[in-house]
Parts: C-alpha cells; structure tokens; sequence
C-alpha cells in the first residue's frame, strides 16, 4: 500500500473506530499511558500530544498545560466528548504550532503509522523548545516468552494474517536509531511486557478490531472474533510488550550522537 492509500486507510479505521487505542489498552494489567506519562510528570510549560486520538494522554497529564493533534475528527470528536481538550485537527508532518514553543511532545502508539516520518520528526523538533523532550510509546517485536509468541501465534491463526502492516518498521524496535538519525540525542529506552486479559468474547472481538487489518475480508475478522471468543476464558492473558523512547534534540552547540 502507497503513502497515500496508507493515509486514507488510518484515517477512516480511525473514524470508524473513534477511541480503540485507549480501549484496548483499557485490556493491560497496567496502564501503558502512565508509564509514558512518567518522564513527562513535574514537566512545565505545554506537552504537545501528536497523533493523540481520544486524547487518553491527557488525563495522565493533569497537571500539565496540554494540547493534542490528530488527523482523524472521529477521533478528536471523541476525546471532546469525554470532555478533554484543547485538540486540533491536523497532520503530525505540518504541525500547527510555533517553532520552539512546547515543552514536550508525547506521541503514544504513532510514530509507526504517522507518514512521512522524517517530515514528522523534523516537526517534533522544530516545536520543541531547546531542552525540549519527545516521549514516545510504539509496539515492541520482542520480549514475548514462549507462552506469548504462542498466544501471539493463535490470534494471527485466527486472522490468516502475517502481522501488522507498520508503513514505518524502523520505528518499532529501532526507534531509538531512527531518532538518533534525524538528530535527537536518546535519553532512555525502556521495554516493559504489559499482559492484556481477554477473558471473554468481547475482549476478544476488541483485540481484533484494535488491529490495523487493511486487506482482510470482514468474513476474516467475524471468523477470527468467533475463534477468539472460544479461546477467551477467565485468567487468559495475551502478552503486549511496548517500548518507550525518550530523547530531546540535538542543539547546534552539541556534537550529534553517533547510533
Ligand atoms: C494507534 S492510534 C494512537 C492514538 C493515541 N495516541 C493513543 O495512544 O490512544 C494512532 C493515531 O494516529 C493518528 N494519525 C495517523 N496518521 C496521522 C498523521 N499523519 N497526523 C496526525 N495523526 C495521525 C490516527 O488518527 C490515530 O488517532
């Protein structure tokens, strides 16, 4: 799938399914938003929330002066309906904001679908102000036990599918890379194995549609909710393992980190 069919693809999954993210989540022994939220705590000035969705970030943040963009309005029409704001309608690559005017970007479980990245980090740094930090939460390929692989395994089964088609890979696992390449300087990175409980067919049905399945027929995805319906029982637990990333950028005084 091109960049543009991409674009059209996230957009109307998103404003069909206004808030999954933060559903699906709402399936994790704990939640991933506050450990994100963690670097960012005691943090002055504005937290720029990109690609933030129903705007779950905001909540984690109370005490931060905050704001969100999104491109989808199904998405932010969601995160005002829960009464969180301000939120705007935009593309992470051409950010509505003056340069060097926030304090911290977040960007929570994006920065593997938002196109074209390197236009998206050049905007994260332009935005921030010098000293400025990007956190970033993006899905991990690694860390699962063997138990975990198996689970993984069942629900793809389920699916007949290979796994999720990220426009931006790189950024999964190689984050921390990608970052230092479009000069940031990394501050942390941390995987942590959150364990999402899909104890019953409605938790199973979620975890399907909180998949990005463009190309699967919707008899797949009934199928596959049927099958995970049998599998969902109570204490099942289906390991998600995530990575945080915290870096800030390169400023002209400092030498650029080499990967
Ligand atoms: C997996 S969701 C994460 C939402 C939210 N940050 C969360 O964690 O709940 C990805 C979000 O990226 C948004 N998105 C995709 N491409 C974008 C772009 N180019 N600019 C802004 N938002 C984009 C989608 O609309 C969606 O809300």
């Amino acid at each position: 799938m091109d960049e543009q069919g991409w674009r059209g693809y996230v957009g109307g999954y998103h404003d069909a399914h206004p808030g999954i993210t933060e559903r699906f989540f709402g399936l994790a022994d704990s939640s991933p938003y506050r450990w994100l939220a963690e670097p960012l705590l005691g943090v002055r000035g504005t937290v720029l929330d990109v690609a933030c969705g129903s705007a779950p970030m905001r909540v984690v943040l109370p005490e931060a002066g905050w704001a969100g963009v999104d491109l989808s309005a199904g998405e932010l029409a969601e995160a005002a309906r829960r009464g969180r704001g301000p939120v705007v309608r935009a593309g992470a690559e051409a950010l509505p904001v003056r340069s060097g005017s926030v304090t911290a970007v977040c960007a929570a479980m994006c920065l593997p679908v938002v196109t074209p990245l390197p236009a998206v980090l050049g905007e994260v740094r332009r935005v921030l102000r010098p000293g400025g930090v990007l956190a970033a939460l993006v899905p991990s390929r690694s860390g699962l036990s063997p138990a975990g692989a198996l689970g993984w395994a069942r629900v793809l089964y389920a699916l007949r599918s290979s796994g999720q088609p990220w426009p931006n890979p790189q950024a999964l696992d190689g984050l921390a890379a990608v970052l230092r390449a479009h000069g940031f300087r990394v501050g942390g990175d941390d995987r942590r194995v959150f364990r999402l409980g899909i104890e019953s067919a409605d938790a199973a049905a979620l975890l399907v549609d909180a998949l990005y399945l463009p190309g699967t027929a919707a008899h797949r995805t009934a199928a596959a909710k049927r099958s995970l319906a049998r599998w969902a029982r109570p204490g099942r637990r289906l390991e998600l393992p995530l990575r945080r990333v915290t870096a800030e950028p390169v400023t002209g005084n400092t030498p650029p980190e080499q990967p």
